[in-house]
Parts: structure tokens; sequence; C-alpha cells
């Protein structure tokens, strides 16, 4: 059979040049729909000698399975274009601003959980994790709260069996705090350590200032020279920027918790009236946050060595401090998932809080 292969190059060319879809098939059905010029060869077999026939027959079939190949592959060449091209069409600019009435807000805990990253993240911070079931071993006994120890009692605890056990001291808690990030964070990393944990906390309590489910942010600074020095200065920078204060009153109150020694409560002034709390003015006092210098069994239960190394830690609620900064009375009200409440306390999206953008601003929108 003459001019196979110059029939070949013709379709090819004529593949190749294809600059849409459509185009592209068109010369699929010029080359092999009903009349097509490879269907009108295969038509034309019949008339030749066997012999002739064999032979002309594979090579026919080559050139259809070429040819076929050819098409699938500027398909997919042209489809992949055609997408890139709807892809570029269709972006959207997410540096555009908010219509403003749009009905999402972020909640007022999102919000303060920014803040506090914003803040942390400039003096150098970063955000650890840890689980929300977690054993006793990084919720309690790591952090020196042995199995008699007061905190571990049912009525604060929720407790999770552990289903390959029937040992209670095998069973698992939603943590209690955010403090076994300490733990998890010394166990994975070697100082110096600077991290803070925000995250989901869980207590059975329930009444205006608890939900059993509540929010904290953990924070801890590992090296070998810091002091509580370090925690004071930093602790005082926190709330300066957090409450927008610059001359905000602070004092520390010595306190105890089983995993810092010595520990301190930080209080900030403010003054109460009846209904009304003013922060940054007044001779009252209002406590915002526990604090202390790690343990030396706390280090070691983590895996460093006392002698080498010292630090402190922090932990402190952040609903409680967004009821405060945002005068939200009841703390209930935070997870009762009410769209009016969340339109009248919460914020406008796409604005985000940053150290140099403003923290707690609003965009000038109404809340
Ligand atoms: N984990 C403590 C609490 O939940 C707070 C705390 C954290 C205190 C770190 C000291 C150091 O009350």
């Amino acid at each position: 059979m003459e001019n196979l292969q110059d029939l070949q190059n013709e379709i090819l060319t004529a593949v190749a040049s294809a600059s849409d879809l459509k185009k592209l098939d068109e010369v699929r059905v010029a080359a092999m729909g009903k009349k097509g010029s490879i269907t009108e060869k295969m038509k034309s077999l019949g008339s030749l000698p066997l012999e002739e026939k064999i032979a002309a027959g594979k090579e026919l079939n080559l050139l259809k399975t070429a040819v076929e190949k050819a098409i699938e592959e500027r398909k997919t060449y042209l489809e992949t274009e055609e997408l890139n091209r709807r892809l570029a069409r269709e972006s959207i600019d997410v540096t555009l601003p908010a219509r403003p009435e749009i009905q999402g807000r972020i909640h007022p805990v999102s919000k303060i959980y920014e803040e506090v990253v914003a803040i942390f993240g400039q003096m150098g911070f970063e955000v650890a994790e840890g689980p929300d079931i977690e054993d006793q071993f990084h919720n309690f006994n790591a952090l020196n709260m042995p199995a008699d120890h007061p905190a571990r009692q049912m009525q604060d605890t929720f407790y999770i069996p552990n289903p390959d056990s029937d040992n209670f001291d095998d069973s698992f808690v939603v943590r209690t705090h955010t403090s076994p990030v300490q733990i998890r964070t010394m166990e994975n990393k070697k100082p110096p350590i600077r991290v803070i944990a925000p995250g989901r906390t869980y207590r059975s309590d329930y009444d205006a200032t608890h939900t059993p489910m509540f929010h904290q942010v953990e924070g801890l600074v590992i090296d070998k020279t810091t002091t509580m020095a370090h925690l004071k200065g930093c602790l005082y920078d926190f709330v300066r920027a957090f409450f927008e204060i610059d001359d905000i009153k602070v004092r520390y109150r010595p306190s105890y918790f089983p995993f810092t020694e010595p520990s301190a409560e930080m209080d900030i002034g403010c003054r109460k009236n009846k209904d009304e709390l003013k922060i940054g003015e007044g001779d009252d006092w209002l406590e915002i946050l526990g604090c202390g210098m790690v343990h030396p069994k706390v280090l070691a239960a983590g895996g460093l060595d006392p002698d080498e190394y010292q630090g402190f830690a922090f932990g402190m609620g952040i609903d409680r401090l967004a009821m405060l900064k945002y005068g939200i009375p009841d703390l209930r009200t935070f997870f009762e998932s009410d769209l009016r409440w969340l339109k009248h306390y919460g914020f406008v999206p796409l604005d985000e809080s940053s150290m140099t953008g403003g923290l707690s601003n609003n965009g000038g929108l109404a809340r």
C-alpha cells in the first residue's frame, strides 16, 4: 500500500496544530470517521490479494495506533491548557476587603488566641501543640502530681477508660490544663526552648465563669541561665501589649503549683465598681495567670538535666482573657453557638491581629 508514511505525517501534523479540542476532533473525524482517510484505506483492503492484505492491514493498524496515541496526548495537553486558563480567569483576590454585610464573625476566643500568638510570636516564641486526650503521665505524674494528689480527684478530671487495660492508672484523661505540652515539648526539643501552647482544656465544672471545656495558653522558656527576672519582664511586656496600656500596674503574689518552684500568680491593677471593671486604673487587683520557675523534677521528667537547665512556665485562661478584654459577662454563652451573640461579640474576618497592624482594632466596621 502506497504513501502510508506520507498520510501518517500529514495527520500527525494536523493533530499537532489543532489549537483547541473542537479542531482536534475534526482532525480525528477526517482520519478515522466513517469517511476518514484511514477508514477509506481500511475499506480498500478488501480488494487486495491475501498476502498483500495481511501486510497492508498490519501497517494500517500501526498507523491507526500512532494517530490515536497522538490525538490522546494532544487532547490531554489541550485540556490542561484549558483548565489553567480557567483557573487564571476565575482566580479571586483574597486580599480584597470583606463586604460589610457578610454574616461570619471571628469568635472572641479565636480573636484572643490570635492576639496572644501575635504578641509572643514577636518575642520569638513558637507555637507548640499536644493532644486533647492525654495519658496520666503527661497530664499529672511528669508535672510532679503523683497519684494521690488532690487535683487528680474525680470531681475535677474527666477520665477516659483505656480499652487495653483495666488498671485505673492506665486510663486516659481529657487534659485538665495545657501544662502537659511542657513535657511533650521537652521530650522533643533541645533547649533553648521558647514555646507557647494554646488549646482546649477540660474540667468538670459549670457556672457563669466555668465551662467543662475551656481554653488555656501555656508558655515555657528553658535555657541555661533563664531566671525569674526574665519571667517577670516577659509577662509584663505581654500584659502591656495585650491590654494596650503602657503603664499597666502588675504584681506577683506567691502561690503554689506542683510543677513550679517558686510559684506565683500575676495580678493586674483595676477598678471594680458595681457592674463595671476598668483595667489599668484603680486600686483593686485582678488575677490573670499562674506562673513560676519550672520544678527540677519536671525538667527531669521531660528528659532535661536540672543541673544544666532552668526555665519558667506560665498558664492562663484564654476565655477569661476574652471576658475581661471584651466585657463579656457569662462564659457559658461562649459555647452556645448563638448567631446573635456572635454577631454582637464577634470580630470581622480578615481583620488580622498583628503587633504592627493593631491588635484588636476592628477595621472601622461595626461589630
Ligand atoms: N496549669 C496551671 C493551671 O491550669 C497554670 C500554670 C501553668 C501555672 C504553668 C504555673 C505554670 O492552673
